[in-house]
């Protein structure tokens, strides 16, 4: 099957280039083929702008375990929708994603079940190293330094030691110092405004955690990517560790640079997070970060709960909130502000998580690469509505945000996902997500 995808402004090395495409057999083949190249398909951009599909490095799909928040089925679907052509899922589903059979386990029900292209993190444990250091067919490994949704919890030094000194495989965290959380949830146990959260989980905690990880990647010389960053203070941290050595890489989501403190008034428990949203100052400190390079990835950490348990009253409501389908529709709308350009969004949720990462063949338009592809129309504009979400979940903190930019077909391996048509969203059902492969041993 082959695909000429013709009329298109392709963001190619960096730069937007008016091209046109040719597809087979799941791979980008020719750029600008000759004019009488001939396909079983030939679709007209337009001249709307071609893009990489997105490689979301953070996401919390739920499956197996928790199916009631989300599924692959779902979450899948919003991806394609968003733009999302790859995702790297985290372990804490249930039974957590603690080793090898279980990632193949994982890896076994995506097959069936995803339109998009898949990979799960090993979760560490405090005992667990042996599966971790001979894990296969996963990105990385997450460790939890600081507790959130679940149970995963890795914060003794000599356990954390073991991990960094004893393994090869990336590691990433979340970085929340968990003797500074419980010590501020003793301190504001009587609040019951979700406003506390951003006092509980506070700066000092993410400081700490984040000081502690970079300094046993230097000491393991082991390669660390920051979760979720969402403080200035970090920035700080990175971009001293980063002005070193080449160990650290890390990545802001859309709600830490969208939401402050300000939102809990109209927003309450929806953008409660973990790490929790901070001030409009630190907005703008992690927007610097990625203008600057000092952040390189831009990830969701989609996390979606029900919207009863998020209902429930401040402490008991849990934390995360839906991101993936509206993403990168959030950076277009940026791009469309003129505080980014197109070709920094394509690098920020493109080819950098798919480098940090060591995917083979993801995140850029190139021949040989796997065709993962977007078109988005820069004039488009759609009130992002509850109603129209395709997460499970069935709710977005962005309800009623009007955005100005938005995905309008996806190909994940040639195949067409996606297609926005006279304002309705269109899926293909049949599943041709493949599992994500490394550059590292696998
Ligand atoms: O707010 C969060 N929710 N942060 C995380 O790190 C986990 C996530 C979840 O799984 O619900």
């Amino acid at each position: 099957m082959s695909t000429l995808i013709r009329n298109v402004n392709a963001v190619i090395d960096g730069q937007l280039v008016e091209t046109s495409l040719l597809i087979a057999d799941g791979k980008i083949v020719d750029i600008a083929p000759a004019q009488q190249v001939g396909a079983d398909e030939v679709v007209d951009g337009g001249g709307k702008i071609l893009i990489p599909g997105v490689v979301d490095d953070q996401v919390h799909f739920r499956e197996p375990g928790l199916t009631a928040k989300e599924d692959l089925t779902h979450a899948s679907r919003a991806c394609a929708k968003g733009g999302v052509t790859s995702f790297l899922e985290m372990p804490n589903t249930i039974p957590n994603a603690i080793t090898q059979s279980l990632i193949d386990d994982k890896l076994a029900i995506a097959a069936k079940k995803s339109i998009v292209n898949f990979g799960f993190y090993i979760g560490a444990t405090p005992n667990n190293a042996s599966e971790l250091k001979h894990a296969v067919r996963t990105p990385g490994i997450k460790i939890f330094i600081g507790s959130s949704t679940g149970n995963l919890l890795v914060d003794e030094q000599a356990a954390l030691e073991t991990i960094f000194a004893e393994t090869t495989l990336t590691i990433c965290a979340h970085c929340e110092d968990e003797t500074t959380v419980r010590a501020n949830a003793a301190k504001y146990a009587d609040r019951t405004d979700v406003a506390a959260h951003s006092l509980v989980r506070d700066y000092e905690a993410a400081k700490i955690a984040t000081a502690r990880a970079i300094a046993l990647a230097e000491k393991h010389q082991h390669r660390f990517h920051v979760l979720h960053v969402s403080t200035a203070d970090e920035v700080e941290l990175i971009r001293a560790a980063k002005a070193k050595h080449d160990l650290i890489t890390a990545e802001a989501c859309p709600h830490h640079l969208f939401f402050s403190v300000e939102d809990y008034e109209t927003l309450g428990s929806l953008v409660k997070m973990n790490p929790s949203i901070k001030s409009k100052a630190d907005n703008k400190a992690l927007f610097a970060a990625l203008l600057d390079g000092t952040i390189e990835v831009i990830a969701t950490d989609h996390a979606p709960h029900t919207i009863e348990e998020k209902q429930l009253p401040y402490p008991k409501c849990p934390s995360g909130l839906p991101a993936v389908e509206n993403s990168l529709a959030l950076m277009l709308n940026e791009v469309n502000q003129g505080r980014c350009s197109i070709e920094q969004v394509v690098g920020w949720m493109c080819e950098a998580p798919a480098r940090v990462w060591d995917m083979k063949h993801k995140g850029e338009i190139a021949v040989g690469y796997d065709a993962d592809l977007v078109l988005v129309d820069m004039e488009l504009k759609i009130e992002v509505k509850n109603e129209d979400q395709q997460t499970k979940c069935g709710w977005t903190p962005w309800h009623g945000t009007t955005l100005q930019g938005w995905p309008v077909r996806t190909w994940v391996m040639g195949h067409e996902v996606f297609r926005k048509q006279e304002g309705k969203d269109q899926f293909e059902q049949n599943v041709f997500g493949r599992a994500i492969q490394y550059a590292h041993p696998t």
